[in-house]
């Protein structure tokens, strides 16, 4: 019978001959499963060690050992040139044609909000406003009193504002207290700043109202300051946000931080006044509000109402993309359609 080392040189040609067989990549893990693997041949001899003497067990574990050595050698070898031998079959079988043009990649874009929320912010810059930044968490004594709403105005309900568990804590309901926080900061110094941010209102989710949206305040206060200027800078805004040709009106209005206020219309973009579903049949779209700014406002914010006034004003922006897109239901902004994010 042969010796155990005889039979290990044995196997060891056995595998070479196999491997030169095999003729997928595939195939050589057969191999090295079949040979080598824990379960192979190579281990099955191996259990024969436990029955040589002692002092023979060496010189057949060190044969083993080359020869395992050796087959692995080969086994990556024919693995390599197998591996080279596939990827020239697969490029030859697809044929790449390296003259083709690329896919294109699809670019993104910016979400309509914040088109909206730039475009009008850039003419507001540009007439000298600066960009105020400040927190959508208020107190209850910003978000309401310091703006003078009365105690038991129907805006502090339970409906419309977010609470946190926080005492007096709350999601601001309107960029509106950035007022006082832009006054605080820069009073008595005149100032001409606009809010730009998210506000929050605890309202069900219809075609014209999110839980969520955007809203840009502005602020003037100087010594001054008269109703003209509000006239002028939102006549001047509106021509520009919504077309040199659209006419415009002020409408008296009602807001606690503004005496007088009003509220500003175009003529309905859709229908041009002639009165449609959108403008209710009333010729008129409502853009923002706006007034002069309330001298107990004024106060809270540190200016002396007797020597200084201000005018405010503040808009919803999904409102403004809305109007001037024709988008007729809030819901789409955030629902993440990707047809309705592409079309605008
Ligand atoms: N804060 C008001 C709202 O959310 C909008 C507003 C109206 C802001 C008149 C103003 C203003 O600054 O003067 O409905």
């Amino acid at each position: 019978m042969s010796t155990l080392v005889e039979q290990l040189e044995a196997l060891g040609r056995e595998a070479t001959a196999a491997l030169a067989e095999a003729k997928t990549t595939p195939e050589t893990e057969a191999w090295y499963s079949e040979y080598l693997g824990r379960k192979g041949k190579m281990t099955g001899l191996l259990r024969g060690l436990g029955q040589l003497p002692a002092e023979e067990r060496p010189a057949v574990g060190k044969a083993a050992n080359e020869i395992k050595v050796a087959l692995e050698a080969v086994l990556q070898e024919r693995q390599a040139a197998l591996a080279q031998a596939e990827m020239e079959a697969a490029l030859a079988a697809e044929g790449i044609d390296v003259t083709m043009p690329g896919r294109r990649p699809q670019m993104g874009k910016l979400h309509p909000t914040n088109q909206t929320l730039r475009e009008a912010c850039t003419i507001l810059t540009h007439m000298g406003f600066q960009i105020f930044d400040s927190a959508e968490v208020e107190t209850d004594e910003l978000n309401f009193e310091l703006l003078n709403f009365p105690p038991d105005h129907p805006a502090r309900d339970m409906q419309d504002t977010f609470f946190t568990t926080k005492k007096d804590v709350i999601l601001r309901t309107h960029t509106s207290p950035g007022q006082i926080h832009a006054m605080r900061q820069y009073a008595p110094e005149p100032i001409r700043v606009i809010l730009p941010g998210k506000v929050y209102r605890k309202e069900d989710v219809t075609a014209r109202s999110e839980m969520m949206f955007y809203q840009i305040e502005g602020l003037a206060v100087g010594r001054n300051i008269t109703f003209s200027d509000l006239k002028g800078t939102l006549l001047n805004f509106a021509n520009q946000m919504y077309g040199d040709g659209r006419k415009s009106r002020f409408r008296k209005s009602y807001f606690p931080f503004t005496e007088p206020s009003v509220e500003v219309d175009v003529d309905c973009i859709l229908c041009g006044g002639k009165g449609c579903r959108v403008c209710k049949y009333s010729g008129w779209l409502e853009i923002l509000g706006a007034g002069m700014v309330h001298p107990i406002v004024l106060k809270n914010g540190g200016y002396d109402p007797t020597v200084y006034s201000g005018f405010a004003f503040g808009m919803g922006i999904e409102r403004q993309a809305m109007l001037k897109r024709g988008v007729d239901d809030i819901r789409y902004f955030y629902s993440n359609d990707v047809r309705f994010l592409e079309r605008l």
